[in-house]
């Protein structure tokens, strides 16, 4: 991960969790449904927990569950662990369940990330990753930035291009020691009401525009956004929120 890159979750660690829009929650939620289910004995990583999405389903599942919860980011790790300790060198073959949700394309050396995962899960253990194919706010986003000024090159989100691919994904699980690797698709939503959140923590993105072309922009924005948006179930309620594709790596040890 770019020290940029770093700086800006270390920031955003305080708004991250409006501005998911409780889309990595629902493919957390979703993934750990494919794999083995967590038991009272479980050994789990939460690798690259960020405020810790993960590790807080796993124990809603399963409390007594042992959890490491690892980040890079000692912001993101606070919100998980008031003392901000970080853990020692994990042998291996320790964990039986290992969930990496949204963070193996952040890593500098993602097969590196991918051979961690590989040497810390126990044989007969199971592992997800998870990336993006498709994020559906960026075309209301570059549609309103191309309102504010027409003929600019379009928003792109920093992530390269390769990671948007499934046999990307897989190929880095591969390269890191896993035979078994299924990658499945997964469709969530991204709600409407954290959109102006995002917004803000993607601001520093549009430099060069007047403080009225960034409002003008948002407003341009979130009309893009409703229009786009469906009515989908979140926690009991229904929402309006745009379409998130994502891959879903399914890798057995
Ligand atoms: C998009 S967030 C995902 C957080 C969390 N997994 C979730 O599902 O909400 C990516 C996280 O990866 C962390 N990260 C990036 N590179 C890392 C690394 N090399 N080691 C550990 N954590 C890292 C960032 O600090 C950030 O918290």
């Amino acid at each position: 991960m770019s020290e940029h890159a770093l700086g800006h979750f270390e920031q955003a660690a305080d708004l991250y969790d409006k501005t998911t829009g409780g889309s990595t929650r629902d493919v957390a939620i979703r993934a750990l449904d494919l794999l083995p289910a967590v038991a009272p004995d479980s050994i789990v990583l939460d690798n690259a927990c960020g405020t810790g999405v993960v590790t807080s389903e796993v124990l809603r599942r399963e409390p007594t569950a042992r959890v490491h919860a690892v980040d890079f980011a000692a912001n993101m790790q606070r919100r998980l662990r008031p003392d901000g300790r970080r853990g020692p060198h994990v042998a291996d073959c320790t964990f039986t369940h290992s969930i990496t949700n949204f963070a193996l394309h952040l890593f500098g050396d993602a097969s590196k990330g991918a051979e961690h995962i590989y040497r810390t899960l126990k044989p007969g253990g199971a592992a997800v990753v998870t990336t993006w194919e498709e994020l559906g706010y960026i075309p209301p986003l570059q549609k309103a930035q191309l309102g504010v000024r027409p003929g600019s090159t379009p928003f792109r989100i920093p992530i390269p291009d390769v990671w948007f691919q499934a046999e990307h994904l897989e190929e880095t699980m591969k390269d890191g020691g896993f035979e078994d690797v299924e990658v499945v698709p997964m469709e969530v939503y991204y709600a409407i009401d954290s959109l102006p959140a995002l917004y803000e923590s993607f601001r520093h993105f549009f430099t060069g525009l007047t403080e009225e072309q960034i409002s003008q922009m948002e407003k341009l924005f979130m009309g893009n956004a409703r229009a786009d948006g469906v009515i989908f179930q979140q926690d009991g309620q229904e929402l309006l929120g745009l379409r998130m594709k994502a891959h879903v790596a399914v890798c057995k040890k």
